[in-house]
């Protein structure tokens, strides 16, 4: 029986030797040291043998049995530590492995372009006014000389807002253009000092909104900068010596500007400004539709019911204005033939600029 005992001992520990694996472990635990492995049989027979052999084999077997599950504790512990070894290498951090580039945003093409505006007109001294987006139709209508009725408001197809309320001839709406942001900040300039409201110098960004037929050209939305100067002694000469300045500084210093008559109900006299095409230097090209020139804003003189209705006497005040296109001009930079990408969210279209 002793006998036995040894060479169960030795073959189980010679076979724990060559186990590498878990499931395999198991395996051996439950053939050396389950219910019904040679080992628990010895155990088994011990009340069949003579008394006097009991002890000695009984001591042997509990030896075995001790030792096998200690082998086997050590042998898991081994097989741990391998595993974590083996995982560690693998997965081993390579400092000197040269970084990924994170994926960064970027500003979108109207910002970049609003951007450049806000540096130049802010070097001139001009200051941004935020004005609201929702407006009364006396604010974006009324106060800037549309009358209720008036053909321009044409133009000017418009989101109203149902209120709940009637509010007769002063509907609510979303801006159709920046202007009544110049009534809002000549108010709040004058209220401040009513017999000698200070001069303005402020250019009015953001969104406004039309009620348009989407098109290549015409989106629902868009960005306009308006411009606005009011003080003593402001002239024609003025504005266009400002717009003449900012298209230089906007398109190189060769730029040439011309002015054309027009018409705002809010500015008079008024002209459209246009600049020496910047890409074929008025030659003419695709971009200038071969006129050497772009339309690129609207401006005027403040028309004296306008100053009068922001509070500034227009017998001692004058003043001009003026209004960009952002998304326009945007598309002239950088000859995008579509003005429905900017707002499409198409990040093909947006990750180019
Ligand atoms: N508000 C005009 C529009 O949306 C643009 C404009 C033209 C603004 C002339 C001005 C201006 O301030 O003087 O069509």
């Amino acid at each position: 029986m002793l006998e036995q005992l040894n060479q169960i001992e030795g073959e189980a520990l010679a076979a724990l030797e060559g186990i590498a694996g878990d499931e395999r472990l198991e395996g051996w635990r439950v053939a050396t040291l389950g219910r019904s492995s040679p080992l628990m049989q010895v155990f088994d027979q011990l009340g069949q043998m003579p008394k006097e052999e009991r002890p000695a084999v009984g001591r042997r077997a509990n030896e075995v049995k001790r030792a096998l599950e200690a082998a086997l504790a050590e042998r898991a512990d081994a097989l741990r530590q391998a595993t974590l070894l083996r995982a560690l290498q693998a997965e081993q951090l390579d400092v000197t492995l040269p970084g990924r580039p994170g994926a960064r945003g970027r500003l979108h093409p109207a910002t970049q372009t609003l951007r450049q505006i806000y540096r130049i007109f802010g070097e001139m001294g001009f200051q941004i006014y935020r004005s609201r987006e929702v407006e009364t139709d006396e604010y974006n209508f009324q106060l800037l000389n549309f009358p209720p009725n008036h053909p321009a408001r044409e133009m000017q197809d418009s989101y109203y807002i149902d209120t709940g309320t009637d509010r007769g001839e002063n509907p609510v709406l979303l801006r159709t253009h920046t202007s009544p942001g110049q009534i809002r900040a000549m108010r709040e300039y004058s209220a401040a000092n009513p017999d000698n409201p200070p001069p303005v110098r402020i250019i009015l960004p953001g969104m406004c909104y039309r009620y348009e037929q989407i098109s290549a050209r015409y989106e629902i939305q868009f960005t306009q900068v308006e411009g606005l100067a009011v003080g003593e002694h402001i002239t024609f000469g003025d504005l266009k010596g400002t717009m003449s300045d900012f298209a230089r500084r906007l398109f190189g210093q060769q730029v040439r500007t011309r002015f054309r008559a027009s018409h705002f109900p809010f500015t008079e006299p008024s002209a459209e400004a246009d600049f020496e095409c910047f890409l074929c230097g008025g030659e003419g090209c695709p971009v200038c539709k071969y006129t050497g020139w772009l339309e690129i804003l609207g401006c005027g003189m403040v028309h004296p019911v306008v100053l009068s209705n922001g509070g500034y006497d227009p017998r001692r005040y004058t003043g001009y204005a003026f209004g960009i296109g952002a998304e326009r001009l945007t598309m002239l930079r950088h000859r995008i033939e579509d003005i429905r990408y900017f707002w499409g969210n198409d990040l093909r279209f947006l990750e180019q600029f």
